[in-house]
């Protein structure tokens, strides 16, 4: 019997318990059966969750791109990989094969070396969604490089920040970008960034607007010239079952982004494990998912998931609302998906627009739909559900995150009966429980609290790149000897999950994770600012958008305080990106702050929030005062 495809419910049970009850047996079986290995793992596992450290597939030799792509070329090399679809729906699609794949790939992994790449080096990558950005991270999995996807839309300083992280040797970028109507001007963007990154020896530059740009000697080059040259024979560098893979960048609720290790073997198994059965994948389906490759979405379930599986693929460049609200609709019937996973904030979005725009489409050719990012409000499931799914297509809502490599919690298709807004069911392999303040387990159902996983599997991330005592504090602290999620959730009658959001500094926005503590230091480098507090509060699309309290220094300067705003706002921007920028800003003469100097973010949220009814014990507060004020002044 194979575990790879659950086929019904029953069967998931089945499968459930022989995960929990034999892990080892389980996840061995499913590696070597569905996998080309160099050589098979010695021990299936090895954790010591006191001391946060993980292995999967003890020593196993594998190359991930091997099972991405050569392993298919001979049954189907001729079948479409990516189908890439540019912002500019009158430029054409591209159908990249499998076959051609391999060669780019190939070429570009030898241009790699040829730049002096080796196995071990980080490269960073901050391209918009053309093929190149695909082809590039494959290319360095091939060779051994470990890449960090620099999501295209973080401002320089932000980028700077995470190339010095890891000591990027190479950044692999291009002349610009597009958005909708908008061009990005993405080597300028690098070029500020570089100016302080000392390990940066080169930076190749693919073509994408002809933008005019700088090209700095010794440096830079164009990408094409190189890879036109490069020979397309590349021999796969075989790789140690925990080798990393990449880093990725997420946002932490205290000081700078973490860098994220995934490593190659069990992030391989659980993200082409996972596109499978959650999506319930078969041989000629269209799968896309409409994150960037620059996010966690992006790496596991348009690129890894997918491509593990001999699937095809969609990559979009653009945008949802260019050249108007019906593009996304239009790209499903155009290319014929059968799956389409996207994120809550883009329903939302979707749904204030006219209802033509989605019942133009017939949308027929759609099986499953998903949802992933943040929780999914009851009205957006159903308008997604109704006008997307036709009634007819499960609705996936997938909850996992960039540590967690893959989904742990998610109906799968055709099997998990749905329920609004509830992620439903762990997979196969993920063990969560919910702990209670006093930090013990809470047994039963109908049960809310702070969400956590009591053992390993395969995708877990398995350091902060850099700062191992960090990640062993992050999340296998609070708990001890669990992984703490950072996230709420209650389980209910049946046992299903539902998320009920970030219960630390993180807020979600646009389905983007921000940290809070890095934004309030970004505002507190504004010459008129003394200090500031940020939170989330509810917003229709945004899902919650962030409010500011800022204080000024009292030198009076600043009177303009309309401007003052947008200066702030420009400063988030320059040293994050957009993405942070603040909805509301309230310029207050104080925070409410506990005796041990600590701000109480509980009684900021609520008046955010413009909920005054249930503050809690505010008796510890060092000035009860400034509540008053700062409701009254409350935008
Ligand atoms: C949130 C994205 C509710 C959650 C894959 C998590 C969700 C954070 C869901 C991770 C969902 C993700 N329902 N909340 N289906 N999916 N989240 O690292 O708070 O960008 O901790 O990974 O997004 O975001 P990240």
């Amino acid at each position: 019997m194979s575990y790879y495809k659950i086929e019904n419910l029953e069967q998931y049970f089945k499968h459930y318990n022989k995960s929990i009850r034999e892990p080892r047996k389980f996840w061995s079986k499913i590696a070597s059966e569905n996998f080309t290995w160099y050589q098979e793992c010695e021990k299936v596992m090895e954790f010591d969750m006191s001391e946060a450290k993980i292995k999967w597939f003890v020593d196993a030799k594998v190359n991930i791109v091997k099972n991405c792509i050569d392993r298919h070329l001979a049954r189907k090399g001729d079948k479409t990989a990516i189908i890439f679809e540019p912002n500019n729906p009158n430029e054409e699609a591209q159908h990249i094969s499998y076959n051609d794949l391999y060669i780019s790939v190939s070429k570009m992994s030898n241009v790699l070396r040829e730049q002096g790449i080796k196995k071990g080096d980080r490269v960073c990558i901050y391209l918009p969604m053309i093929p190149e950005l695909a082809i590039s991270v494959l290319a360095c999995a091939r060779i051994g490089a470990i890449h960090s996807v620099v999501f295209a839309g973080f401002s320089a300083s932000a980028v700077e920040a995470r190339i010095n992280d890891s000591a990027c040797k190479m950044v692999i970028t291009s002349d610009g970008g597009y958005r909708g109507e908008k061009t990005i001007d993405l080597k300028g963007i690098i070029d500020e960034a570089l100016t302080n990154c000392p390990s940066v020896e080169k930076v190749l530059v693919a073509k994408r607007t002809n933008a005019e740009i700088n090209m700095k000697e010794g440096r830079d080059q164009w990408l094409q010239p190189l890879v036109d040259e490069a020979s397309d024979n590349s021999v796969a560098e075989i790789m140690d079952a925990e080798d990393p893979l990449f880093i990725l960048y997420t946002s932490g609720s205290t000081g700078k982004p973490k860098g994220m290790v995934h490593t190659t073997a069990g992030y391989m198994v659980y993200t082409a494990y996972t596109f499978k059965n959650v999506f319930s994948y078969e041989e000629n389906d269209v799968f896309w998912c409409t994150a960037d490759i620059g996010w966690i979405t992006g790496h596991s379930y348009i690129l890894y998931g997918p491509l593990l599986n001999g699937a095809t693929t969609v990559m979009f460049e653009g945008i949802p609302s260019y050249p108007d609200f019906s593009r996304f609709w239009e790209i499903i019937e155009k290319h014929k998906v059968t799956q389409f996973y996207t994120a809550p904030t883009a329903v939302r979005a979707l749904a204030k627009e006219k209802l033509e725009y989605v019942l133009k489409f017939p949308l027929k050719s759609l099986k499953v739909i998903g949802s992933v990012g943040e929780p999914i409000n009851e009205e957006a499931w159903h308008w997604y559900n109704d006008h997307v799914g036709g009634k007819r297509c499960p609705l996936v809502d997938t909850w996992w995150q960039t540590e967690t490599g893959g989904i742990l919690i998610s109906a799968l298709a055709f099997i998990t009966p749905t329920k609004p807004t509830y992620a439903s069911l762990p997979l196969p392999g993920i063990q969560p429980i919910l702990m209670n303040e006093k930090r013990n387990e809470i047994e039963g159902n109908q049960i809310e609290g702070s969400l956590c996983i009591k053992f390993p599997w395969p995708g877990i991330a398995r350091t902060i790149w850099g700062d191992h005592q960090r990640y062993k504090e992050t999340y296998f602290t609070a708990f001890p000897g669990k992984y703490f999620t950072g996230d709420g959730a209650l389980r209910d009658e049946v046992g299903y999950y539902r998320i009920t959001g970030r219960v630390d500094d993180v807020v979600i926005v646009s389905g983007h994770n921000l940290g809070t503590a890095p934004i309030e230091d970004a505002i507190n480098e504004h010459p008129a600012v003394a200090e500031s507090a940020i939170v989330g509060f509810p917003h229709d699309v945004k899902g919650k958008a962030l409010y500011g309290f800022v204080i000024l220094k009292e030198s009076g300067e600043y009177r303009d305080r309309t401007n003052l705003a947008k200066e702030i706002n420009q400063h988030i921007s320059d040293h994050i990106g957009p993405i942070a920028k603040l909805d509301k800003i309230q310029f207050v003469s104080g925070l409410p702050k506990t005796r041990s100097g600590k701000i109480m973010r509980r009684i900021l949220r609520k008046i955010a929030e413009g909920d005054y009814s249930n503050f809690g014990d505010t008796s510890t507060l060092l000035n009860p005062e400034i509540v008053d004020e700062i409701k009254e002044g409350r935008l």
